[in-house]
């Protein structure tokens, strides 16, 4: 018969379809938390599964599902696969690199001015009755012209938040693992510094680095403790990066003015000292959550199963690929 598809998220039927006519596709009707033994019992018939970053796959999941080729990652990131179990089972893993870009760094802008601009507090406010009571001095928050922007991490989405700077008259900074090539730097009109000068001149610190070992925690006490007091953090990437606990006492203390969060250590839970503070601005990890983007990461998720069984326009080269060792090793039928 024809291989199987798990899909672990309700996701958009019409792009779904085109898996159809060559696999038996299960697509989960509602956004469920699926534990490691409902997991592992999901993939165990499948050929290949399209998942979330709520799906944690890894050696123990893959075990019982000897057909399984492919794991399509519906998100850039995929600090939620364990890349060398994959690798190893001859397991793809594939991402939906690039075609969030815009719209992740838009949203990242959204929270930047919401941060600045207090616009989540003083929603609260109006909400709550209170406008009359708002003066001429009320509600007054940061500027961004003539401020140094500060990325943290500077892959596709870092450089696209970049260019959209010059409108704001902002100065860019950036820091990463290494320099980019120089026309890069100068189409993003954005400097290299090392981190301890990033986080010391940055206005507003923006962070877009992927979650791995070494930036877990990039920004804990330590860090925070070398940015102005008048600076705002903004963290599009993953929670771990932050010490969220840390960044809820300098936020407190008035050691940081206010923050944007769109991702959290722990995701769905939200440390309760942050939701306390009226200086920072939440969301439920949604900077790729447009209509456009999510359907074309739907798309891309599609496109890299299709390959991988020698399907659809990439037939045998697989969009995304993270692990594309595996393909070497065991090419398309
Ligand atoms: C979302 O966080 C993603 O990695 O796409
Ligand atoms: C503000 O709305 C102003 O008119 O200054």
């Amino acid at each position: 018969g024809k291989p199987r598809v798990w899909i672990s998220r309700p996701t958009f039927p019409d792009i779904v379809a085109r898996l159809e006519p060559y696999f038996e596709v299960t697509a989960e009707p509602e956004e469920t938390a699926f534990m490691p033994a409902a997991l592992a019992a999901k993939l165990a018939p499948c050929g290949a599964a399209i998942v979330g970053l709520k799906e944690r796959i890894g050696a123990a999941e893959v075990a019982g599902a000897p057909a399984l080729r492919i794991v399509a990652n519906l998100a850039v990131g995929y600090d939620n696969l364990d890349i060398p179990a994959l690798t190893a089972a001859g397991i793809l893993a594939s991402n939906t690199a690039d075609v969030l870009n815009e719209s992740v760094a838009d949203y990242t802008w959204a929270l930047l001015l919401g941060a600045a601009r207090r616009m989540d507090a003083a929603e609260r406010w109006l909400r709550a009755g209170h406008w009359h009571a708002t003066g001429f001095k009320a509600w007054l928050g940061l500027d961004t012209r003539g401020r140094t922007l500060g990325i943290l991490g500077m892959g596709r989405i870092g450089q696209a938040i970049a260019r959209r700077a010059a409108g704001f008259g902002m100065r860019v900074a950036y820091h990463n693992r290494s320099s980019l090539p120089a026309a890069i730097e100068a189409e993003c009109a954005a400097r290299y510094l090392d981190k301890p000068a990033l986080l010391a001149e940055s206005d507003f610190l923006v962070l877009a680095v992927p979650l791995t070992a070494e930036s877990r925690h990039a920004i804990g006490a330590a860090e925070l403790a070398q940015m102005k007091p008048t600076a705002v953090l903004v963290n599009i990437a993953r929670g771990g990066v932050v010490d969220d606990a840390a960044l809820a006492a300098a936020l407190g203390e008035g050691r940081l003015a206010a923050a944007a969060l769109d991702v959290f250590e722990g995701e769905p839970h939200v440390h309760p000292a942050l939701l306390a503070l009226d200086n920072v601005v939440l969301s439920p990890h949604i900077a790729s959550a447009t209509w456009d983007t999510r359907r074309a990461m739907t798309a891309m998720a599609v496109d890299n199963v299709l390959a991988l069984f020698g399907r659809g326009p990439h037939a045998g080269r697989p969009p995304s690929p993270v692990n594309p060792e595996v393909l070497a090793r065991r090419p398309a039928p």
